[in-house]
């Protein structure tokens, strides 16, 4: 039997940047789950002191004892791969393998967390619209068509101020997860587009390097986002994975 796969979504979008993942994966014969993280898309939001990294991973342990048997593979994307590494720190039993995509294992620097602040008190005073606008030529690389921008612009604009403001704090209050990587015992998959200015190929070489049962894809001309800027490519080096994991047997 086939792994259920659950990918957790980046910031500040909702489970619809998987769109392209979902059909993929399913027509190659996989149960997905793309849950939205509190707050963004449908879910329904957390008071702001209780989200973390971890309150998310929790909903993530959830859902994945709910619909998967207590287990999954796990795909994280950028906040998603810091969501998915509390998971693998504090219910390590509920990830069979584990896929990081365009993601990082550190903690903030003091410019990233001065950055986030500076976020929170611009959504806060003129709501999501800054950011639309200037995050998505930060998400996508410079061959994305004004399209997938727009598309981009429009998946930001949809999401509640609230939420990005609880994760943007539970962001700049995350521990670093560096330490857990050396530790984990699960094939894993790293996957980076070569033209990602948020979490580089290096970042990614890095990350890849410190695990121990690891390989590293690298998708040329992607951006940050690939699962929107290079849908193709990236399911494809998903189901290559997913394809060499061993099937399960339920006795
Ligand atoms: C994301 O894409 O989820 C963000 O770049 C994560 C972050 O702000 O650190």
């Amino acid at each position: 039997m086939k792994p259920t796969v659950v990918l957790i979504h980046g910031f500040p979008l909702s489970s619809a940047m998987w769109e392209p993942q979902t059909k993929g994966l399913k027509a190659a014969g996989y149960r997905v789950f793309t849950p939205d993280l509190p707050g963004f898309g449908n879910s329904r939001p957390k008071s702001q002191e209780s989200c973390s990294m971890e309150s998310f991973a929790d909903e993530i342990f959830s859902l994945i004892k709910r619909q998967a048997g207590g287990s999954a593979v796990v795909g994280g994307f950028s906040m998603g791969g810091y969501v998915l590494l509390a998971l693998l720190r504090d219910h390590p039993e509920a990830v069979s393998a584990a896929m990081f995509i365009d993601t990082h294992p550190a903690a903030d620097t003091p410019e990233t967390r001065t950055n986030r602040l500076a976020m929170v008190e611009t959504v806060r005073k003129q709501g999501v619209a800054p950011i639309a606008e200037s995050m998505p030529e930060k998400l996508l690389s410079k061959s994305a068509s004004p399209e997938l921008m727009q598309e981009v612009a429009e998946m930001i604009r949809r999401q509640p101020p609230q939420a990005i403001i609880a994760a943007q704090l539970a962001m700049a209050a995350r521990r670093d997860q560096t330490d857990l990587l050396g530790k984990l015992r699960i094939p894993t998959l790293v996957i980076v587009g070569s033209d990602d200015v948020i979490t580089p190929p290096a970042t990614a070489a890095a990350l890849s390097g410190r695990i121990p049962f690891s390989r590293l894809v690298e998708i040329p001309s992607a951006g940050h986002l690939s699962s929107l800027q290079s849908p193709e490519m990236l399911n494809n080096a998903m189901l290559e994975f997913l394809n060499s994991l061993p099937a399960l047997h339920h006795v």
